[in-house]
């Protein structure tokens, strides 16, 4: 890890993650968990304050990034929140552990995210629910070109962001179904403002 990595980009993706629109979607989603939660790339926790603490028994968050956690403003509260430093590739939890699994804006990030979903499906209960709030691939032509063109460069300087993904496809491909999925331009850059939220089951 280089000192850009370890020092600027943990200040940066945070800021970013920050901005109001982005909050304003935290807040759709996240009150819909309960139970014993696990959240994936779980940054600098920037969703703990939208948990229902009334829904909500546990809370664990991990994430490779030990300088993205350093970043958070996480007072303990009601439930029981541990973070643990893994990528969501290969997570160490028993089958069926998780009420609910909670993605936002990390499967723009994780490398290996097929490999990522499958886990999150191991490890999710049987009526368990995915929550996601992510951006990726925008529907229109025009902006999808721009997305694809930019994406080499946006990468290599947002750590591993990208912006082009198909989300649904990737959630969908791996062994879930869409509950019910919202997805718009919301305020901000074109190429990384077209997002995707709502719940999806396994099957
Ligand atoms: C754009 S940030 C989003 C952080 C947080 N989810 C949020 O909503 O503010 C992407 C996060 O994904 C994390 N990440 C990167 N690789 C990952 C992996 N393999 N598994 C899980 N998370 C990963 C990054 O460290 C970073 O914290």
């Amino acid at each position: 890890m280089n000192l850009y990595e370890k020092y600027l980009l943990p200040i940066l993706v945070n800021s970013a993650c920050k901005v109001s629109p982005k909050m304003k979607q935290r807040k759709k989603v996240i009150p819909l968990a309960h139970g014993r939660v696990l959240e994936i790339g779980v940054g600098s926790g920037l969703n703990l304050p939208f948990y229902n603490t009334d829904k909500v028994d546990e809370i664990i968050g991990i994430d490779p990034s030990e300088e993205m956690w350093s970043k958070n403003n996480f007072n303990p509260s009601k439930f029981h929140f541990e973070f643990i430093k893994t990528g969501a590739e290969s997570l160490p939890f028993e089958n069926n552990f998780f009420d609910c699994v909670v993605s936002t804006y990390s499967l723009c990030t994780i490398p290996d995210y097929n490999s990522a979903m499958e886990e999150i499906r191991r490890v999710i209960s049987t009526n368990g629910i995915f929550i996601f709030c992510e951006h990726g691939k925008a529907p229109n032509r025009k902006v999808e070109r721009w997305q694809n063109r930019i994406d080499p460069i946006w990468s290599t300087f947002g750590g591993g962001c990208h912006i082009n993904r198909d989300i649904p496809k990737i959630i969908t491909n791996n062994g879930f179904k869409m509950d019910q999925m919202d997805q718009m331009f919301i305020p901000g850059w074109k190429i990384a403002s077209y997002e995707y939220w709502g719940t999806a089951k396994t099957y």
